[in-house]
């Protein structure tokens, strides 16, 4: 067993660092503070490559596994998961759904502008009553001979106003449940497709979130993505890997917020000296580390899995969990150790504080990690 990185991992993690460092610290708090979409920071990510990790580089992208995505992706939330919930559903969802289950024209016409980041894409599964009930799909596509007809109302979409392309998951015959689902690729701009208001959240405040509603869309029947009713399952295991993803910006957000504290705790002083020489304080970095080194393994594992080939959606659904009540923990610990330094926004531990509680409910909330994995334990 080899737990070291390679030169190329190793590589990927220092670039992502730099990048953080340089272009996206300086200016985080007032896109957090204000909503701003981080729109030069996410064409500078695209020049790196953070947008197409794992595509094939005939379609654009930067052909690396997830064991590189996931080091990127830590690095890039220890400070801004607004832009790295971008860069996941971007990587995780929409690209690799679109490679694995879309034919070769949708990759030429949709993939390679993905891939690249000229283009981003949003994933359209939630609505108003199905969130974590996927199967309950309201939003219908009706089924026209060459083309289908779009109409429903999605929510809570990442990317949901800056996004070119939407692959957008509805109901094709209701008789059939989740398999009369199918998932479709939208393009912006298209007659009937209407963006609705952002949100206006608790955190990861720089990523646009939406509602968006569909009036009669017609989509051609070659943006069906696979066959017919195949919709239900490409979300699904497009999710699983998706759990990847956000498992890595959990972590991110967590050892952001444990540097932070550590750091701080070498300098405060209080009672004559450094606030780390107090066990209440070093007591409590010992936990906040050994949470987040579990995690790190959790993670590293699910990626692998999905490296190797071998089934992650069990791997993947552990680490999602584990990652995200560390990220809940340790932001909150972060602010603790901070006192009140920390409850302002000049610190950073408290926007990261409110940017780990939506790892806990996107793409799954925990309590779908866990009926996910109590059905793999069940199962034998
Ligand atoms: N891979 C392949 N197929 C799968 C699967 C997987 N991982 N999980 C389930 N399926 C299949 C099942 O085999 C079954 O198919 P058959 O009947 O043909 O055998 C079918 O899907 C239905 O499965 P279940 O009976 O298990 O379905 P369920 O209704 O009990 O729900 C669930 C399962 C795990 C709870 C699922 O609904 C789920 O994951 N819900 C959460 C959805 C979610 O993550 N939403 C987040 C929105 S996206 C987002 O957040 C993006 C963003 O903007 C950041």
């Amino acid at each position: 067993m080899d737990f070291s990185l390679s030169e190329e991992h190793l590589m990927i993690r220092e670039a992502a660092r730099e990048f953080t460092k340089n272009e996206l610290l300086p200016g985080v708090i007032e896109r957090d503070t204000h909503q701003i979409f981080p729109t030069e920071q996410v064409k500078k990510m695209a020049e790196l490559g953070f947008l197409g990790m794992m595509v094939d580089p005939k379609y654009g992208g930067g052909g690396m596994d997830t064991v590189s995505y996931v080091l990127a992706m830590e690095e890039i939330s220890k400070v801004d998961a607004s832009c790295s919930v971008i860069m996941s559903v971007n990587n995780s969802l929409v690209c690799w759904g679109l490679e694995t289950f879309g034919t070769e024209e949708q990759k030429q016409k949709y993939l390679t502008k993905l891939a690249t980041g000229e283009s981003i894409g949003a994933f359209c599964l939630s609505e108003p009553e199905a969130g974590s009930d996927a199967t309950s799909q309201r939003t219908t596509a009706e089924d026209k001979g060459d083309h289908y007809v779009l109409n429903g109302t999605k929510n809570w979409i990442t990317n949901g106003g800056s996004a070119d392309f939407y692959l957008v998951i509805a109901q094709t015959d209701k008789e059939k449940r989740h398999r009369g689902i199918n998932a479709f690729i939208v393009e912006k701009g298209w007659d009937g497709f209407e963006i609705g208001p952002k949100e206006d959240k608790l955190g990861i405040r720089g990523s646009d979130t939406h509602t968006l509603n569909f009036n009669d869309v017609k989509v051609p029947k070659e943006n069906r993505i696979g066959e017919d009713g195949f919709g239900f399952t490409f979300a699904m295991k497009t999710l699983s890997g998706g759990r990847i993803g956000i498992a890595a910006q959990a972590l991110g957000i967590a050892s952001g917020a444990y540097e932070l504290a550590r750091d701080y705790s070498k300098i405060r002083k209080a009672f004559g000296t450094e606030i780390c020489n107090h066990q209440a304080i070093a007591f409590k970095l010992a936990d906040m580390l050994v949470s987040i080194e579990t995690s790190r393994h959790l993670i590293m594992k699910a990626a692998w899995d999905k490296d190797q080939g071998n089934s992650y959606d069990l791997s993947g659904a552990m680490a999602k969990l584990h990652a995200s009540q560390t990220a809940v923990d340790v932001t909150s610990e972060a602010v603790q150790i901070h006192g009140g330094n920390g409850y302002v926004k000049e610190y950073h531990v408290e926007r990261l504080m409110r940017d780990a509680k939506i790892t806990q409910i996107y793409e799954g909330t925990s309590e779908i990690q866990k009926i996910v994995i109590s059905r793999a334990l069940l199962k034998d």
